[in-house]
């Protein structure tokens, strides 16, 4: 059945007024695997012609979150991160990433320093949407080119965000998307 961004769009709006908590990220992450596999979208906003970069395809008013298509035309890496504030769902639309979750196991408090160890890794399949609640601390390896979304709880490039470097225990705050 063909499902639009519109219609993502609308169906997350809901979720999101009924639970704005994990529960209803969870639900609008099972829209997005919809809208992934519809064939229209794919065309339009991730398509073979699309260069590497990123697009910020709707806004929400009332909630605030955000649908960003990321293209990716050659293989990369990127170090464990998290967004802060926000939470994000990453949904592949073609091909995979390796994903690895990590986990802090200092408090924080020395400016700085971070000690974090990898908690799982697995692959994000083609077609399939993940939820990374709040502080949720993920790197993503890209060993093919990619297409995916991103739908974001508010506008990352306004938000802070922390880069971590596990071989030296260090960790950067961000303070844009980079
Ligand atoms: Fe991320």
């Amino acid at each position: 059945m063909v499902f639009t961004l519109e219609g993502f769009c609308s169906a997350a709006r809901s979720e999101l007024r009924r639970d704005s908590g994990a529960e209803g990220r969870e639900r609008v992450a099972r829209h997005l695997e919809r809208l992934l596999v519809d064939l229209n979208f794919v065309r339009d906003y991730l398509g073979p012609d699309k260069r590497s970069g990123v697009e910020t395809v709707y806004i929400d008013e009332e909630f605030g979150f955000r649908v960003m298509a990321h293209t990716n035309r050659s293989a990369s890496n990127n170090t464990p991160h998290c967004h802060g504030p926000s939470w994000v769902i990453y949904g592949m639309a073609m091909n995979f990433v390796e994903m690895t979750e990590w986990i802090r196991r200092d408090d924080g408090s020395k400016d700085g320093y971070a000690n974090i160890f990898v908690d799982r890794k697995y692959i994000l399949s083609e077609g399939e949407a993940r939820v990374y609640n709040e502080g949720v601390i993920h790197s993503l390896h890209r060993p093919l080119e990619t297409r995916l979304v991103r739908v974001t709880g508010c506008d990352l490039s306004k938000t802070v965000r922390y880069r971590y470097d596990p071989e030296n225990n260090a960790v950067k705050t961000l303070s844009a998307d980079n």
